[in-house]
């Protein structure tokens, strides 16, 4: 494991823009593996202003997102779709038919986490995997309990996740998702490499034990340990733990 400590999350989402767009420089038609929350906006950020000034070409790239929540259609404001087009896709040249999301409104919810594993060998695995982290030690929606061996499929929210995300739903646990499409622990095992990052305080006891273990499905993202291109990138207030 790479671990990577910067000062503050301006540093850790300049850096990781840095790695994603090497990747991209190199393989101009690379498969990334993108995740939604907090965590990446300046990452995110960073790959917008890097189109623009530099000329970072997407126009070759794939990509396909960890999760997204079961019932929400793509137009929801906040569904993961809907996050992704603002936050990103609608600011550089990727192409629609290369973006890969869950459905959250899939009508046979299996047949499509099938398809969708389907959709990730066909384009030969994903060369990099952007990963957030939870407080509760997920990645993805894959919550305290999951399989280590897991694949994509439809899974229950922690109750604490469902807390966490009431504050985008006005505060309504009634209205927040109880359930989400998730890659498996076992599909983001398989990204030729990962990239972690995580920011804040609030990270620093999940972040000590997913670098120091021991490794268990009670903390999922202590499964990157055994990953042979993990970096881990994070700053001093997440680090403080360790
Ligand atoms: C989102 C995802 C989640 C988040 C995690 C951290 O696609 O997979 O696992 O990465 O909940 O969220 P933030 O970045 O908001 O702290």
């Amino acid at each position: 494991m790479l671990i990577i400590i910067k000062n503050n999350y301006d540093e850790i989402s300049d850096e990781g823009a840095k790695i994603v767009a090497g990747i991209i420089r190199k393989k101009p038609d690379s498969v990334l593996g993108f995740a939604t929350g907090s965590t990446p906006i300046g990452l995110y950020k960073e790959l917008i202003r890097m189109h623009k000034e530099e000329g970072l070409d997407f126009s070759k790239v794939t990509t396909f997102n960890l999760d997204e929540y079961v019932g929400l259609p793509p137009s929801h404001n906040q569904s993961y779709h809907y996050f992704m087009w603002k936050n990103l896709f609608n600011h550089i040249n990727v192409n629609k038919s290369n973006v890969y999301i869950p459905m959250g409104m899939a009508d046979d919810i299996n047949d499509h986490c099938e398809w969708y594993e389907r959709k990730i060998q066909q384009h030969c695995g994903i060369d990099l995997q952007i990963l957030g982290l939870g407080a509760n030690g997920h990645i993805a929606f894959n919550e305290p309990g999951s399989s280590l061996g897991s694949r994509t499929r439809i899974k229950t929210l922690d109750e604490k996740t469902i807390k966490d995300n009431s504050r985008f739903f006005n505060n309504n646990i009634e209205d927040t998702p109880k359930f989400a499409i998730t890659m498996g622990v076992g599909t983001i095992m398989e990204a030729k490499k990962l990239l972690l990052l995580a920011s804040g305080i609030k990270k620093a006891n999940a972040i000590k034990a997913t670098i120091r273990g021991p490794i268990t499905a009670m903390l999922p993202a202590t499964i990157v340990q055994m990953h042979q291109f993990t970096t881990i990138l994070i700053d001093r207030e997440a680090a403080s733990k360790l």
